[in-house]
């Protein structure tokens, strides 16, 4: 588990520093050996990862467990080979045991400060098999009533894992009531939907099988189907042991979780600022210290935040725009419910959360959304109202819409025309690639 940096450094003697799978211990000389960092407005922690996972030596027998990041493109490679996925070639995949040791999943620079809120691995563990049969599950339409739309026709890959209608578009063109959110960074997350009424990505995932105007199935329709396509059916007896219902939801579920944002110019600037409260001559006698370091410098060259993205983090990090009083943590999202008046001016606004909670104070709230990738998402918000992320920002500068239950978080914020187009450049500058994923090869008809 990697430690920590926490600024301001309490001026420890010694400091331990954790990149990648590897810590290291840095001993303090001096007081002034480890200058305190400029504390930001409201204290953070930060960690210093490498820009690369270290490769470990390849074991000579396939490990118990195998420690993996997550974005590693082999993950969602899918099975070797091109047009459908034969049973010869599903039969060779399931015969290789490499598919079936359970992974340890590491995460990228930047979301790595959010493992200790990975949930579902211990009654879902990861395996290559489960993320390639859930990969072909979410791309396939034959998932909905008239094979016309599959997980991906509204979280696609190409739209940021969401797409670019007001609301879900599901069978024969029915509209739904909701804008369809992003489905990576599950692995950070608990409850689903706007409104927290999934318990888990698994319970999620069988949703929209049923949803009449989303794919217009049946559970046991979908069970049926697959299980007369060959390539399907011998993948779920030898990963579980049988097709259910639940276990299509597993390993949807177990796929989703290997979709991760990968590190942006906005994290490669926190994990240079890390190193700010270090003094160079300890980073200099320390090797190790010094070649992340420099790695660590190549990146945020590589990676830029503009002037006016680094003004942006300042607004949005602080009082001044209040942000991560909800945008807050590794995936920018507080994982939480509030009202900030999306909707309510309506005649019979959705009220969201409360549905669920029962609790009059949760009327008109919904799920904070993650803002990273947010640029490439439009449009926004529960309802897809607002277009452009500069509206956005103008909605929260006016304080939201009034209505009695609007979050106490919620106020006029008086920014200037500057500062609004910085915090735009801010949340441009989280925005990072998602793994490759191979959305073609699905199994063949027979
Ligand atoms: C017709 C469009 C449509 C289809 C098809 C669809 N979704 Fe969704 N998805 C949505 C919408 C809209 C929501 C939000 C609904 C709500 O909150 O009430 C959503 C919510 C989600 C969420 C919750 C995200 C969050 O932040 O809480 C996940 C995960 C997800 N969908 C994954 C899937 C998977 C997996 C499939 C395929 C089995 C799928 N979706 C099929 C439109 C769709
Ligand atoms: C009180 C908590 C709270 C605060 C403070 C807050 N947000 Fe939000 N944010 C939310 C919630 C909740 C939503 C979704 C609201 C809805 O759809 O009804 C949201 C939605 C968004 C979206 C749209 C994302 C999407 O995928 O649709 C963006 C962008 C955003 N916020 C940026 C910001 C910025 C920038 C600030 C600071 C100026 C900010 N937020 C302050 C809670 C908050």
């Amino acid at each position: 588990m990697a430690a920590t940096l926490t600024s301001p450094l309490r001026r420890p003697r010694r400091s331990q520093i954790c990149i990648g799978l590897t810590c290291v211990t840095l001993t303090c000389i001096g007081a002034a050996g480890c200058a305190p960092v400029t504390a930001p407005a409201r204290a953070q922690v930060v960690e210093v990862e490498a820009i690369d996972p270290a490769p470990s030596a390849a074991p000579a027998q396939p490990a118990a467990r195998e420690k993996v990041m997550l974005g590693e493109p082999s993950l969602t490679a899918g099975v070797p080979g091109s047009g459908p996925i034969t049973l010869a070639e599903i039969d060779a995949w399931l015969a290789d045991p490499k598919n079936f040791v359970e992974l340890d999943p590491v995460l990228p620079l930047g979301l790595s400060q959010g493992a200790a809120q990975i949930t579902g691995l211990d009654k879902n563990p990861l395996t290559r098999a489960k993320i390639e049969l859930g990969r072909q599950l979410y791309f396939d339409k034959r998932l909905s009533a008239d094979a016309t739309v599959s997980c991906a026709s509204c979280h696609d890959p190409s739209m940021g894992y969401s797409a670019h209608t007001k609301t879900g578009v599901g069978i024969r063109g029915q509209l739904g009531g909701r804008n369809s959110p992003v489905s990576f960074n599950r692995i950070l997350t608990g409850v689903q939907f706007w409104d927290g009424r999934a318990d888990s990505l698994e319970a999620q995932a069988v949703g929209p099988i049923q949803n009449p105007i989303e794919m217009g199935f049946t559970h046991e329709g979908v069970v049926k189907r697959l299980g007369e396509l060959p390539v399907y059916k011998k993948q779920f007896d030898k990963i579980f042991g049988g097709l259910t219902i639940d276990r299509v939801g597993q390993a949807i579920a177990a796929f989703e979780r290997a979709i991760v944002t990968s590190p942006s110019p906005y994290d490669y600037y926190e994990q240079m600022k890390a190193f700010a409260g270090l003094d160079a001559e300890d980073i200099a006698d320390d090797p190790d210290l010094a070649k992340r370091y420099a790695d660590a410098k190549a990146a945020v060259e590589a990676h830029p935040m503009s002037e006016e993205a680094k003004r942006g983090r300042e607004i949005f990090f602080t009082e001044k725009g209040n942000c991560t009083a909800c945008h807050v943590g590794a995936n920018l999202a507080d994982e939480k419910f509030h009202n900030i008046g999306v909707g309510m001016e309506a005649e019979k606004p959705d009220l969201g959360r409360v549905a669920i909670s029962k609790d009059p104070k949760d009327t008109g709230a919904f799920k904070t959304p993650t803002v990273r990738n947010v640029a490439l998402t439009a449009p926004y918000m529960h309802d897809g109202s607002i277009a452009t992320l500069e509206e956005v920002v103008e909605w929260y500068d006016k304080g939201g819409h009034a209505n009695p239950q609007l979050s106490d978080k919620i106020r006029p914020l008086k920014l200037s025309a500057q500062d609004k187009s910085d915090l735009v450049a801010f949340m441009q500058a989280c925005t990072s690639p998602t793994p490759p994923v191979q959305a073609e090869r699905l199994p063949a008809d027979q």
